[in-house]
């Protein structure tokens, strides 16, 4: 089996920086909820009205109306707005100057399905890194001046789940109006409607312990994939519990995907194979020794993938696709109809009806072997979507998920990034670098894969 989280044991401080906790953490009472963390979401106020203490940065310039962000204003429909400059509005906040920022495949679902749980005017990205701008006055790991990367989970660092490693379930930050893990960083009302970091700058909350110090030197690629994709495709081979020798299939090939299969290769996993429909994808991860299989060029992918791996089946399953897969008509028509609806409605039919498009996951269930391991990490939002409960039942099938725990990760990850052999290959990992300016035209070429889009960042 591959090597479990090297600190099991909760009651163990860990050191400060990297995946370490403060090591004065102490648990606090549980907050009621995510707005008294965060204040009021996504309609930061102007900086005069900061307060609380704060350590002031030395380049913000305070007169400038003219900050600029992506925001969400309907399905298909994303802007470059000018915003208000974010402020400290808690000692735990930090204020970043945005550098890098990615597009990632979960906003996709926010571009395409996710509108009922958005408001106009959100600001989008959970990718951000940059330099540190201000801290409030209970921040001290990070300083004015410092290099960082934003974790996408707001998580405080001290509770009892973030004691645990699962800081996507912080309690501190856990979105209780709708009954959901932690907030996280531009996304929607599930999870917390929190102003994200597809600005010029952003406020981060919970910065006693998000921030991740990055040393000065290697460009910005070395560091941005931290925030999420590096940490997501790390879970998911842990997830995925390969034994030794053993087989790993991943369904999806955009960002979280190929990485999955890259770092499955990196801890030594001989035989990995991957299932996309996008040739320039597949040939990617062709060319890094992946095993790859065109979904649409096969009439009986199971036969196909048994006869590659001893008639069994892969041991383990990434589905790194998740609720938009290609191939479900069914859960496309749901979708679509709940993008006509008004939002309080389209809520209802999403929190009660078949809403996912499965056929991925069901694709990841059929395809494991008997006893095997599926590890989730693409995101489902129906609640009740219909699974194959007996398939699963009798074929004993192991199934792990959840938003990435990005914090847990970094101290594996972090020895990767800095190694000048780029291990992980994330120099060359982006297609596309834009000015902030060009983010509304990227969403929809990364969406409709044009232009051989996978990886955008923006620098703002
Ligand atoms: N768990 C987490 O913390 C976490 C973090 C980041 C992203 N995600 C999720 O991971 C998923 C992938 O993200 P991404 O950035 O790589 O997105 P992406 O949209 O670029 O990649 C999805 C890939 O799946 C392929 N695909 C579609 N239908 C398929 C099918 N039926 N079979 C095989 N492949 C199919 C697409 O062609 C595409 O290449 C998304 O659902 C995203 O929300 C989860
Ligand atoms: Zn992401
Ligand atoms: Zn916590």
């Amino acid at each position: 089996m591959l090597g479990a989280w090297s600190r099991k044991d909760p009651t163990v401080p860990l050191a400060a920086t990297g995946s370490g906790f403060p090591s004065a953490a102490r648990p606090k009472p549980l907050l009621d909820c995510a707005t008294s963390v965060f204040g009021h979401p996504h309609r930061a106020p102007s900086r005069s009205r900061a307060t609380g203490p704060r350590t002031p940065g030395p380049t913000l310039d305070e007169s400038d109306p003219t900050l600029k962000a992506v925001t969400y204003h309907g399905t298909h429909d994303v802007r470059v707005d000018n915003v208000p400059d974010p402020v400290i509005e808690h000692p735990t906040d930090a204020i970043i100057k945005v550098t890098s920022s990615g597009i990632c495949g979960s906003d996709l679902h926010l571009y395409e399905v996710l509108g009922p749980y958005m408001d106009e005017g959100d600001i989008l990205g959970h990718e951000p890194m940059g330099i540190v701008e201000e801290v409030g006055a209970e921040v001290s790991h990070i300083a004015p001046g410092d290099r960082v990367v934003i974790p996408f989970n707001v998580s405080c660092g001290h509770c009892f789940m973030c004691d645990q490693g699962l800081m996507s379930q912080c309690e501190t930050t856990q979105v209780r109006e709708y009954g959901t893990g932690a907030a996280f960083l531009g996304y929607t009302k599930l999870y917390g409607q929190v102003p994200g970091g597809q600005a010029e700058f952003l406020r981060v909350p919970q910065a006693q312990f998000g921030p991740i110090k990055v040393p000065e030197g290697p460009s910005d690629d070395r560091f941005v994939y931290l925030s999420d994709v590096l940490p997501t495709a790390w879970q998911a081979v842990e997830y995925a519990d390969i034994p030794d020798r053993g087989s790993l299939l991943v369904l999806g090939l955009g960002p979280i995907g190929e990485m999955s299969c890259r770092i499955a290769q990196q801890r030594g996993v001989e035989q990995v194979i991957a299932i996309d429909l996008v040739p320039e994808r597949l040939e990617r991860a062709r060319a890094h020794g992946v095993e790859v299989i065109n979904l649409e060029a096969h009439d009986d992918i199971p036969g196909l993938v048994r006869a590659q791996t001893d008639g069994r089946g892969p041991d383990a399953v990434i589905d790194a696709v998740g609720m938009e897969a290609h191939g479900a008509p069914i859960g496309k028509l749901a979708q679509r109809m709940a993008g006509f609806l008004p939002d309080a409605v389209a809520q209802k039919v999403i929190e009660t009806v078949g809403f996912d498009r499965l056929s991925a996951l069901h694709l990841a269930i059929e395809l494991v072997r008997r006893g095997g391991t599926i590890s989730l990490s693409g995101v489902y939002g129906g609640a009740a979507s219909p699974m194959p409960l007996i398939q699963m039942f009798d074929k004993q099938v192991n199934m792990r998920m959840g938003q990435a725990n990005v914090k847990r990760w970094i101290d594996d990850l972090m020895p990767l990034v800095t190694d000048d052999k780029d291990p992980l290959g994330v120099e060359s990992f982006a297609t596309h670098h834009v000015p902030i300016e060009e983010a509304p035209k990227m969403y929809e070429v990364f969406q409709k894969k044009q232009d051989n889009a996978f990886k955008v960042v923006i620098k703002p």
